[in-house]
């Protein structure tokens, strides 16, 4: 059973960490969130199954996706002086999704390419980091695989962190690409 879900910069969600019991009961006005909710758990569920983009592709892109509103708010914002709406964004563009059941956690941060606008294809979202651990929550002693960039570390049958890829293709997860039997038998799990 889930007992965690965690969403950063998702449509309407902006950073929720959710505990989730044997029923969850989500209730609220119309355009509270509800549909966003439900929907970043069927992404976290295809993107670790290695369908990152074309799941963000069938959402209209991952700038479509991607929480709009503004990267802070403002205290006339919040005093109800201005409207609160995004933008021209600053910071590092992320969409961070992640959850944890009775035997695992897995998390993910999605984002644009250094190099975004300059090519074609630059538009399409990469994974900047993976991470699974064994428990409810990822320190350092319970991280089983980790994924920064293009490398990716696993921890194999001699309790050691050993590189398995170090040019993993931007658009490939770990989950799928990294899970073997041998070294990686958590992620085939
Ligand atoms: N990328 C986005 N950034 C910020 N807000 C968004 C984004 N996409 C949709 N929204 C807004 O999120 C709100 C919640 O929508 P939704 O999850 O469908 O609510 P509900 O299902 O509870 O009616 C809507 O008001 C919608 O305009
Ligand atoms: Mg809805």
């Amino acid at each position: 059973m889930i007992l965690t879900l965690a969403v950063s910069g998702y449509r309407s969600l902006r950073d929720i960490v959710l505990p989730l019991d044997r029923i969850t009961l989500v209730t609220g006005a119309n355009g509270s969130g509800k549909s966003s909710l439900y929907r970043s758990i069927r992404l976290l569920a295809e993107v670790s199954q290695g369908q990152a983009i074309a799941s963000l592709a069938a959402e209209g892109g991952l700038n479509s996706t991607l929480w709009a509103g503004p990267e802070a708010f403002s205290r006339a914002m919040k005093q109800g002086e201005v409207p609160v709406q995004g933008t021209v964004r600053k910071g590092v563009v992320s969409l961070k999704l992640g959850f944890a059941d009775e035997d695992y956690g897995y998390a993910i941060d999605l984002g644009l390419p250094a190099d975004a606008g300059r090519s074609l294809f630059s538009m399409d979202p990469e994974i900047k980091a993976e991470a699974l651990w064994a428990g409810e929550a990822l320190s350092r002693s319970n991280e089983i695989a980790a994924r920064n960039g293009p490398t990716v570390r696993v921890l194999n049958a001699h309790g050691q962190r050993i590189p398995v890829f170090q040019n993993l293709a931007r658009f490939d997860s770990m989950m799928t690409h990294a899970a073997d039997p041998k070294d990686g038998l958590e992620l085939l799990v």
